[in-house]
């Protein structure tokens, strides 16, 4: 049975989430933040994770943007930098991440042959709506779906119930593509298609199942979800 949607993870997936970090520190004058972003961008996305994953387990749920800043400020701290100024700059940032390159011309195609698209992600409504529409990839996507309408973060069952509720589909009309190794994990054990996007070349996550495939970036995703 051909697949029915093509349903995608945001952050690391679509929006490059180093990217606040990174062309802050391009620009003259961020000297301190020069010498550490890599380690502040990595710090801020685990910790913006893992307080999502521990506030799923204890249900102390918040919206993703104040977790966004909870892992910020860990991170600044851990990398020795007190600026109340590059905080907010840092965050406004996060309003604007680019999309990959590839992006746009993979939800166009995926579009042009009738499947669904959309958005499943962790983030708060009005963070995915300013990331949609910076990238101008909106036209592309048949629905950006929120957690906040159920009130748990991912990798929460009920999350991935959020496609089936919206699109009328089965798992198995379903291909969810993620960066995230323990999301598309998750969603595989849902019973999604998943594919793993792993542009950084990281192992494969132990956990209860493993995403069907793996991909070093999303090119080729138009012809996977085909094959299936
Ligand atoms: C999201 C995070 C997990 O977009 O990247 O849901």
């Amino acid at each position: 049975m051909p697949i029915k949607a093509c349903v995608f993870d945001a952050y690391g997936t679509l929006f490059d989430v180093a990217a606040a970090a990174r062309v802050l520190a391009e620009q003259p004058g961020q000297t301190e933040l020069a010498a550490v972003w890599p380690k502040l961008a990595a710090d801020w996305r685990a910790k913006q994770l893992q307080y999502t994953w521990l506030r799923a387990v204890t249900g102390d749920h918040i919206p993703f943007w104040d977790v966004t800043k909870d892992g910020l400020d860990w991170a600044m701290e851990a990398s020795g930098l007190d600026d109340p100024e590059l905080r907010e700059t840092l965050l406004a940032l996060y309003w604007e991440l680019p999309a990959y390159r590839e992006v746009p011309e993979m939800l166009a195609t995926l579009k042009a042959r009738g499947l669904i698209t959309a958005i499943l992600s962790n983030g708060s409504p009005d963070m995915l709506e300013g990331a949609v529409d910076f990238a101008g990839v909106g036209g592309w996507l048949d629905a950006v779906l929120s957690v906040e309408d159920v009130g748990v973060f991912k990798p929460a069952r009920v999350v991935y119930d959020m496609v089936g509720k919206r699109f009328e589909t089965e798992p198995g009309d379903v291909l969810f593509v993620s960066s995230n190794g323990w999301d598309a994990a998750f969603a595989a054990s849902y019973g999604f298609h998943t594919v793993w996007v792993n542009r950084a070349g990281e192992p494969m996550d132990r956990l209860p199942a493993e995403p069907a495939h793996v991909l070093d970036d999303l090119t080729g995703i138009p012809d996977l979800a085909r094959s299936l």
